[in-house]
């Protein structure tokens, strides 16, 4: 291809990126895979490698890798970011009309839109020649901040419109208002990543999208599972719409998310029904809202119309009624997670918010208790966020009675009794016992894993039957397992046991370092147990070693240090080591005791894999590097010695030669450590 095939093609695949973005992230309709996307995105990247002065700011690429500034620019906004005066019910809705009549009688025969009242945070965007070239925060209405980056890695932003070739032209300059905010159900899944990690969970979504929006590094930023939806123009130039509903369909024409449940109604009692009933329905809905908004159809009645401070007299929100109530805390109870962690939680006085009857609310973890100061007895205000997870703000002091006793979290674990533990910097604490019935099931589904053992037809419904029969106890039980203990279970017939038995058989001929990973010892990876296999011959070795020979070894701190000697200290442990030997799941380490890592053909050296190797799936290349002394990393650095790359190779490939990394083929590798 010349040069100027290869422009043209570069931008045919920004628009068509974008174009399937917008489906993916806006309509919810892709039509290609991801990894059709993927290889788009690989050829795209391989453009700009080779290009990188045809880069525009509109490439799927730009959304992240900006540098984090030092600080948010001021952006003084081109017209004042309005914000809006309440109503509480209906009749506040027909005082608003009645006022606003007064003004302008042409009010009473106007028609009006009614649109979610979204939770989140406002955003100013610009558009100058249909590109995105800036966005604020509202700030105090006429000066925001410039978080133009941090916005950028809104996958629902657009970059440029009209995002699909239908799209209107849009105006030469355009600024739009939405608003940004997390899903209930990204939310959900956002605290349960932190509470499996240990970390502090975050207390609602609101607060969650504004802290991401404010992190002065964009990565951070994209971490965060923010999306968007818009609805007015602030200002702009050329032909735009003259009504908040023909706003709302050129916005979404261009390719901008606008809400999907907005109506427009005749008059003032329609739209006060339409609210009325939005209080029930706010339920059904995957974000939070916390009102509806009416405002006035015609955009220019609206504006003739004035404002009043910093609200427009021709639109009003519709506050939903308050969500908060209080109730007596009769106990807490605490919940053991299958990663062990324990997480308390308030058992309420059943008590209606908003028409549902709350009885239970997280109480995050124990520290969250000590900082409120939460007491049994005491009386609590408790919030229903968007309807759906009720929280405990805190606890009402004016009411608290002179018996009550400050809280003492649990020594023990309230399933298996056993003594729980803390690690160092983290707020969570954990049981670590492994045959806590509260954990059983997610260790044995860990140690059967693919990225460990690799126990095919091993999966969590079987795991689940073999333990509620009371067959397996620990890991280890799986090694005693028989063709007449399998026949007992419903499904199983021979064929099934046959395979599952010999599944079970060939793990026994996995390397040590996959068996380490697969005991579930806290902090220790697959990259950890790599280098402990190298350094130990066995597990008997390794559970010998004291804290200070594991912090000899790279890349092992204190904390892994104490928590692998505080696994093999534990005598459930021993036990389950001396029925794993017996059972004859005893891999070990290729190295000779006494021999240093030195003496391997790859050791001291790292390595990238990218693409499909002809002899090698991945796993087994990670393996023969790592059992060879090598080390395998995820991305390519000025460090890495080596970028083994097979067929079809991703981007890691023009990242290495672009750093001069050596790279080689799948007998490249098997060269470098035959020839040691
Ligand atoms: S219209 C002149 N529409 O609510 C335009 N605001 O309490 C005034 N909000 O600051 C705003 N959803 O952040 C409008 N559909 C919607 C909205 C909405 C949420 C926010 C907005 C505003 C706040 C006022």
């Amino acid at each position: 291809m010349n040069t100027e095939n290869i422009r043209a093609r570069y931008k045919k695949l920004i628009k068509v990126l974008n174009e399937h973005s917008y489906r993916y992230h806006v309509l919810n309709e892709p039509v290609v895979s991801d990894s059709e996307y993927d290889q788009m995105l690989v050829e795209l990247r391989q453009i700009e490698g080779e290009f990188p002065e045809w880069i525009t700011p509109d490439s799927p690429t730009q959304r992240t890798g900006a540098k984090p500034p030092e600080k948010f620019d001021k952006v003084q906004h081109p017209a004042l970011i309005l914000s809006l005066a309440n109503a509480f019910d209906g009749d506040g809705l027909r005082a608003w009309l009645e006022r606003i009549s007064k003004l302008d009688e042409r009010v009473l025969d106007a028609d009006f839109v009614v649109e979610p009242k979204l939770d989140g945070l406002t955003v100013v965007l610009q558009y100058d020649d249909g590109v995105f070239v800036r966005g604020a925060t509202r700030g105090n209405g006429e000066v925001g901040e410039d978080i133009t980056q941090n916005l950028r890695t809104l996958q629902s932003l657009p970059l440029r419109i009209p995002v699909t070739r239908q799209g209107p032209q849009p105006p030469p300059r355009l600024v739009v208002r939405g608003e940004v905010f997390i899903n209930l159900a990204d939310f959900e899944k956002l605290n349960q990543l932190l509470l499996e990690a240990g970390e502090k969970t975050y207390v609602n979504p609101r607060n969650t999208a504004a802290g991401a929006l404010r992190q002065l590094d964009p990565a951070i930023t994209a971490s965060r599972p923010l999306t968007m939806l818009c609805y007015s123009i602030v200002s702009g130039e050329g032909e735009l719409p003259d009504t908040q509903w023909g706003t709302i369909a050129f916005l979404r024409d261009l390719g901008f998310p606008v809400p999907g449940e907005i109506a427009r109604y005749a008059d003032i009692e329609s739209s006060v029904s339409a609210c009325e009933a939005w209080i029930g329905k706010r339920k059904d809905l995957p974000f939070e809202i916390d009102g509806a908004v009416v405002k006035i159809n015609d955009l220019i009645l609206a504006t003739d119309l004035g404002v009043v401070g910093k609200d427009p007299r021709g639109a009003i929100a519709f506050k939903f009624p308050a969500q908060e109530v209080t109730t007596q805390l009769l106990d807490i109870g605490v919940n053991v997670g299958r990663t062990g962690v324990l997480t308390p939680y308030a058992i309420l006085e059943p008590v209606e918010i908003g028409g549902v009857l709350v009885s239970q609310a997280t109480l995050h973890n124990f520290d969250f208790i000590a900082d409120k100061d939460i007491r049994i007895g005491d009386r609590l205000l408790v919030k229903r966020a968007g309807d759906v997870i009720p929280y405990v703000i805190g606890p009402v002091m004016a009411a608290r009675k002179k018996d009550v006793s400050p809280y003492q979290p649990p020594k023990l674990c309230p399933v298996c009794g056993e003594p729980i533990q803390h690690k160092e910097g983290e707020v969570a604490w954990y049981c670590i016992n492994p045959t806590c019935p509260a954990q059983l099931l997610r260790i044995i589904e860990h140690f059967v894993s693919r990225a460990t053992l690799d126990i095919v037809g091993l999966g969590i419904k079987i795991v689940e039957q073999l333990v509620n029969h009371g067959l397996i106890k620990d890991v280890a039980d799986l090694y005693t397992l028989t063709s007449d203990n399998l026949l007992e279970l419903e499904g199983f017939a021979d064929k099934k046991v046959a395979n599952l038995l010999s599944s079970i058989e060939a793990s026994k001929d996995q390397p040590l370092a996959r068996l380490i990973f697969a005991l579930g010892i806290p902090n220790v990876g697959e990259v950890v147990s790599a280098e402990l296999a190298r350094k130990f011959q066995d597990l008997h070795a390794l559970s010998k070693a004291s804290v200070n020979e594991f912090e000899m070894i790279e890349g092992i701190g204190p904390n892994i240090a104490e928590a692998i000697v505080g696994w093999f200290g534990r005598l459930e442990n021993q036990k389950i080591l001396e029925k794993l030997k017996s059972a004859g799941m005893w891999p070990r380490s290729t190295i000779q005791a006494g021999e240093t890592i030195g003496e391997q053909p790859l050791s001291g050296m790292s390595f990238v894999i990218t693409g499909t190797l002809p002899g090698f799936s991945r796993k087994e290349a990670k393996d023969f590097i790592s059992t060879n002394g090598g080390k395998v990393v995820s991305s390519v650095s000025k460090k890495t010695n080596f970028l083994v790359a097979g067929e079809k190779p991703g981007s890691k490939l023009d990242k290495a030669q672009g750093l001069g990394v050596n790279i080689l083929d799948e007998a490249g590798l098997r060269e470098l450590v035959s020839k040691g």
